[in-house]
């Protein structure tokens, strides 16, 4: 079993790569990570420039985005802090990306299942437009779900809140939650 994680934190110490880690300890298969952010040894993912190029070839830019394209992991994990109740500009590129199946008219095929993390500062209860202020991120983390063709269930989510004053690591019931759904990924994904 292969997971692909979408890491979008610039912190790699930090309250969502924490939670990763649980996540990690626990998963025993391969895993790969696309980094949003960019980092010491990686360029991140860029956004979309909207060339065009998929129309009829490969997307130019050769980043990590390809590893989503490959199609060949099981679990795609979306790890993220919520930033201005959203998910980070680098994990808007990430998404900007997926411009290439809506002009090269693929789809990724395989079926896989959706794991998200998410980690946010505040209360999470800021009202936006009538909506608590994870659901637009939980929003933008379905429609990536959705277009690496990952079902998606809320039993896959882990939302640690509040890390400004309890850090994700003191989380006890998110990461609880995080081995329960390694747990249930065997048996759902089946061990392979
Ligand atoms: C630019 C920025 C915007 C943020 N916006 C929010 C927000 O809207 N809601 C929230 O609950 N936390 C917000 N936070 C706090 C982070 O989500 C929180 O510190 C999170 O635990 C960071 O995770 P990390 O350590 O994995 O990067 C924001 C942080 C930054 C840097």
């Amino acid at each position: 079993m292969k997971a692909l994680i979408i890491f979008g934190s610039p912190r790699k110490t930090g309250d969502t790569a924490n939670l990763l880690k649980t996540f990690l300890n626990n998963f025993e298969g391969e895993v790969d990570f696309v980094n949003a952010f960019p980092n010491a040894s990686n360029n991140g993912v860029s956004a979309c420039i909207n060339c065009v190029a998929c129309k009829h070839a490969d997307c130019v830019i050769k980043d990590d985005f390809f590893k989503i394209l490959k199609d060949d992991y099981d679990i795609l994990v979306v790890a993220s802090p919520i930033y201005m109740s959203n998910l980070p500009g680098p994990m808007l590129n990430v998404i900007s990306r997926f411009n290439y199946f809506f002009h090269s008219g693929k789809k990724l095929t395989k079926q896989k299942l959706g794991v998200l993390i998410l980690t946010g500062g505040g209360h999470g209860a800021k009202r936006m437009q009538g909506k608590t202020n994870e659901d637009l991120a939980i929003r933008q983390a379905e429609f990536i779900f959705a277009k690496t063709n990952a079902s998606f269930y809320e039993e896959n989510m882990v939302l640690s809140l509040n890390t400004d004053k309890t850090p994700a690591k003191y989380d006890y019931l998110a990461q609880q939650k995080i081995k329960q759904i390694v747990q249930n990924l065997y048996i759902v994904a089946g061990k392979k």
